[in-house]
């Protein structure tokens, strides 16, 4: 079975409907990979007071992605946000996966030479989907080239550089922690991630995100919506021609955009850096405003192509991914010849989602 690709343009037409994210919870990983449900890893932006990039490489803590971690933590979240909803409802959704990839659905009709392989698996009617991490892909990472491992750890790095532990106001000058982060390295342990509820076309979505940071204090509560605090970091090339322009607007706007929209983080920071891993400039895009910055541009993407593509997608998952059985995954491939999307039921059954969510208990 598979579902074809087609020309993006054959993707226009109504947009469908996308409702507004709401955050259902959140929760933190510390550096042990241990998680809590607070807010103890939520950082704040403060903006830059340095500029290097490429510090602290030697003292990169890098999560060890050997350890497969599914979708256990989302799982969980979902449990613990259902043990304290007044409506256990709000933790419940037609699709449950990580925004990520949400995010390589979307980009899909308008990308090549990125191949994806995903899981899903029905419960109890509701579809969860993790990624399978190719073997190719981690073998790359780890032979990847010096400069490449070192452009990897300046996005990280620039969340140190651009973060503190406590909101704005209560930074004062001088404050030891803006002297503190010059030097600091990073650490992919530590994690603070939402989890939103949403609804593209007919099917609802629950997706657990990461989140870099909060303009200021979170507030919760019935009419607050702490996801419109949150602001999105990011690093790209300082553009210094039109090939730069270019692939910044081919590339990383179409990824900035639809990493931020699925889940309502309206705001995207980016550190422009050069060949020497030196931020030359800081600039704050407004999610909402990125598609306009590519209008028109012939042969670029569109948010119209992404989202009707999605929701074609999803319900085409409806349809191929039937039977309601935890040990029952599906494989869900997209590759070269980049024409269609194939789907197929693992030979080895082995469950991905937690027997402990099975049984309804965090442990
Ligand atoms: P950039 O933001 O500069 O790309 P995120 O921006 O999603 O919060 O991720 C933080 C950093 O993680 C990225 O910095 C990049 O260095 C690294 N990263 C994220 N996704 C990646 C991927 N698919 N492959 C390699 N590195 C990735
Ligand atoms: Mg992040
Ligand atoms: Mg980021």
């Amino acid at each position: 079975m598979s579902f074809p690709v087609r020309p993006p343009v054959s993707y226009k037409g109504e947009f469908p409907t996308y409702a507004q994210p709401a955050e259902i919870t959140s929760y933190s990983i510390d550096h042990n990979r241990q998680v809590w449900f607070d807010d103890r890893e939520l950082k704040y932006y403060y903006p830059p007071n340095g500029k290097d990039l490429y510090v602290g490489f030697d003292k990169f803590i890098k999560r060890d992605e050997s350890i497969p971690e599914h979708i256990d933590t989302l799982l969980d979240a979902l449990t613990n946000a259902r043990q304290k909803a007044s409506n256990p409802q709000l933790a419940q959704a037609d699709i449950v996966t990580w925004r990520g990839i949400m995010t390589k659905i979307m980009c899909t009709p308008t990308t090549r030479n990125e191949p994806w392989m995903l899981r899903a698996t029905r419960h109890k009617n509701t579809i969860y989907i993790e990624e399978q991490a190719m073997d190719e892909k981690k073998r790359n990472e780890a032979d990847l080239p010096i400069k490449e491992q070192m452009q990897c750890y300046g996005g990280y790095r620039f969340e140190t550089l651009c973060t503190l532990s406590k909101p704005p106001s209560k930074v004062q000058k001088g404050d030891p922690e803006l002297l503190q982060r010059l030097n600091d390295s990073a650490d992919t342990n530590i994690q603070y991630c939402v989890v939103v509820k949403t609804k593209l076309g007919k099917n609802s979505l629950i997706m657990g995100a990461e989140v870099d940071c909060s303009r200021d204090v979170k507030r919760v509560g019935e009419k607050s919506n702490p996801l419109q605090n949150y602001v999105e970091l990011k690093t790209s090339r300082l553009i210094e021609n039109s090939r730069h322009q270019s692939s910044f607007e081919r590339f990383k706007l179409k990824k900035f955009w639809a990493q931020s929209f699925l889940v309502g983080v309206p705001r995207v920071i980016c550190g422009f850096r050069d060949d020497q891993g030196l931020v030359q400039s800081v600039e704050e895009f407004k999610t909402m405003e990125i598609p306009r910055m590519v209008r028109n541009k012939p042969g670029l993407w569109e948010p119209v192509v992404c989202l009707r593509f999605a929701n074609e997608f999803l319900d085409w998952l409806q349809t191929v991914v039937v039977e309601d059985d935890p040990t029952v995954t599906y494989i869900i491939e997209w590759k070269a010849p980049w024409h269609e999307i194939t789907i197929r039921k693992e030979s080895i059954p082995q469950p991905f989602i937690t027997q402990r969510y099975i049984d309804g208990e965090t442990s």
